[in-house]
């Protein structure tokens, strides 16, 4: 049996662990092992550079920032998900290199297509099989992350910002590459996704 590879991609809140978890269940229903990883922080090195990346205190030069996440994708590549996809597993990982082109090129200082041809090098040129977009516009995304009444100020219409064009990337990517992506509106049913997902996979496995 081949290896799959499956990666989901998202704004912050817009449930790709809830999927992750369900797709998991109904592979494995089928008798398939499954490996459920995530970036940042999928190996032991990961782990310390997620704690830099999401938790240091104090500027991270986006250059700086860009290679640590290009870091923990090279480990986490070459050391789990190779290895398991060798196997014949099912990979489902919570995002990759799509994230990276989203998040660090919506901060304007760096172009997408260094940022993915960094990827690229990093992980040796390995792209997913299946890459599940679960798209939800910002204000939803917000309403369900923001406490009703909070004030609104400058860097939360900033944050805004940020995650408009952090979801406008995103969906430029999937447009560019329809075969890799599917699209699904995340403000959907929960079954109503997971169904949507199964169908895909269902045609890979074929
Ligand atoms: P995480 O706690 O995994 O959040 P989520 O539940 O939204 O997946 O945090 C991952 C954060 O890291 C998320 O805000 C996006 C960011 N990120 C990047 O900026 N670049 C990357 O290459 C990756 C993989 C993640």
């Amino acid at each position: 049996m081949t290896g799959l590879f499956i990666t989901l991609e998202g704004g912050d809140g817009s449930g790709k662990s809830t999927q992750s978890r369900l797709l998991s269940d109904w592979l494995a229903g089928q008798g398939r092992t499954v490996l459920g990883t995530r970036e940042p922080g999928g190996t032991p090195v990961g782990v310390l550079i997620r704690d830099i990346v999401l938790h240091h205190r104090g500027e991270v030069a986006p250059r700086a920032e860009a290679l640590l996440y290009a870091a923990d994708r090279a480990q986490h590549i070459n050391t789990t998900v190779r290895p398991a996809l060798a196997r014949g597993e099912v990979v489902i990982q919570d995002r990759y290199l799509d994230s990276s082109v989203a998040y660090q090129g919506a901060g304007r200082v760096l172009g997408g297509t260094e940022i993915r041809d960094l990827s690229l090098w990093a992980a040796e040129g390995l792209l997913p099989d299946l890459t599940i977009l679960l798209d939800l516009d910002e204000t939803t995304a917000r309403g369900r992350l923001d406490d009703a009444n909070k004030r609104f100020d400058r860097l939360e219409a900033e944050k805004a910002d940020f995650h408009r064009r952090v979801r406008a990337a995103f969906l430029d990517l999937a447009a560019a590459e329809p075969d890799r992506f599917l699209v699904v509106d995340a403000a959907a049913p929960i079954d109503v996704i997971a169904a949507a997902i199964q169908a895909r996979v269902t045609t890979l496995l074929r």
